[in-house]
């Protein structure tokens, strides 16, 4: 298995960065050729939960994986089933899930296809499969700054990241590449799209936190402490001025349906990318409401071992939601 690179980062993520990942999380979720009320929705790669928020919010009955049991940990009472584990080597059976979505996981791998490949042999026949990655194209330079800023403040940007951004995360970041992976692991109805979302995050202090949630910070945040922090965050929004520096950041989302060999292809699901323009709100995101039941605190015991089944674990339901299949 990977090293766990979000360690100590749920807290700063679930509360900065999905200032940002939520909207795409609910955009992308709003992309399925089929709607998901009443389906079992694997959320791979769920980090703190933004996309099992969002599928929640349209009905579905998540069950979530992550490499890291901190990201999982966030909120765990109010999240769906999960269980740490490789996207390459989920625990789950073939076909288990109605339907899968990763935002932003496949982009971590050196070798996506076996990321790919495990989301379909997840995925039910028919089912959809719907990723999000960062674009190539995409620039910010607000995340610039504040990297700047942050390394004035010593900071010094993890190897790890260097690697991440060299040697992953361009894989996939262009729609011919996402298109190609796709068809490469026997997606049919593949549609890959690449656009700007507006995720209204204008004001510098929702950028400062954005980036600041990045994984990337965490130890180092953690080193110098809440009090250095927060003059550093307040520096850096003095230099970056009311109404911020543009984008908050860059990514591209493709997603793919996927049909089985002698199937009639789904109806088309859509892809897209992202960047905050600077005065420039979309429309209000919806909120999410949907907590009918709780589990237990998350344990490392009660976690799903390998060779079990993650939807053997009970879903939680909005009042007078479906019994899901899982
Ligand atoms: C950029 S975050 C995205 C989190 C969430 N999907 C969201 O949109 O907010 C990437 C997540 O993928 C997880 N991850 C990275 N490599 C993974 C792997 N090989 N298998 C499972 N999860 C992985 C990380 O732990 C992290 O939570």
């Amino acid at each position: 298995m990977k090293a766990d690179r979000y360690a100590g980062a749920g807290r700063r993520w679930a509360r900065g960065a999905t200032l940002v990942y939520g909207p795409i999380a609910t955009e992308l979720v709003a992309m399925s050729p089929h709607p998901l009320s009443g389906r079992t929705v694997l959320d791979a790669g769920a980090g703190t939960g933004a996309v099992s928020s969002a599928l929640a919010a349209a009905g579905a009955c998540a069950v979530a994986a992550d490499l890291s049991f901190d990201m999982l940990a966030w909120n765990a009472r109010a999240r769906p089933p999960c269980a740490v584990a490789d996207i390459r080597a989920l625990p789950l059976p073939a076909g288990r899930v109605d339907d899968a979505v990763a935002a932003f996981v496949l982009n971590h791998l050196a070798e996506p296809s076996a990321g790919l490949a495990e989301l379909i042999r997840a995925t039910r026949p028919a089912g959809a499969v719907l990723a999000a990655v960062f674009s190539n194209a995409s620039r910010s330079q607000a995340r610039d700054r504040v990297d700047a800023l942050a390394q004035d403040a010593g900071w010094q940007v993890p190897d790890w990241y260097v690697d991440l951004k060299t040697n992953a995360v361009p894989i996939l970041g262009t729609a011919e590449a996402m298109r190609g992976a796709a068809n490469a692991a026997g997606l049919a109805g593949i549609v890959v799209e690449e656009r700007p979302v507006d995720v209204g995050v204008t004001e510098p202090e929702q950028l400062i936190s954005y980036r600041l949630g990045q994984p990337l910070f965490a130890s180092w945040l953690d080193r110098i402490g809440p009090r250095r922090a927060q003059e550093i965050a307040s520096h850096a929004a003095d230099a970056i001025g009311p109404g911020g520096l543009a984008a908050a950041d860059d990514v591209v989302v493709p997603a793919q349906d996927r049909v089985r060999g002698d199937q009639q292809p789904q109806p088309v699901a859509a892809g897209f990318g992202y960047h905050a323009e600077q005065g420039r709100e979309q429309g209000p995101v919806c909120p999410v409401q949907f907590r009918a039941a709780r589990l237990p605190p998350l344990q490392d015991g009660e976690l799903v071992a390998q060779d079990q089944d993650l939807c053997g674990l009970p879903c939680l339901r909005a009042p007078g939601q479906p019994q899901p299949r899982c």
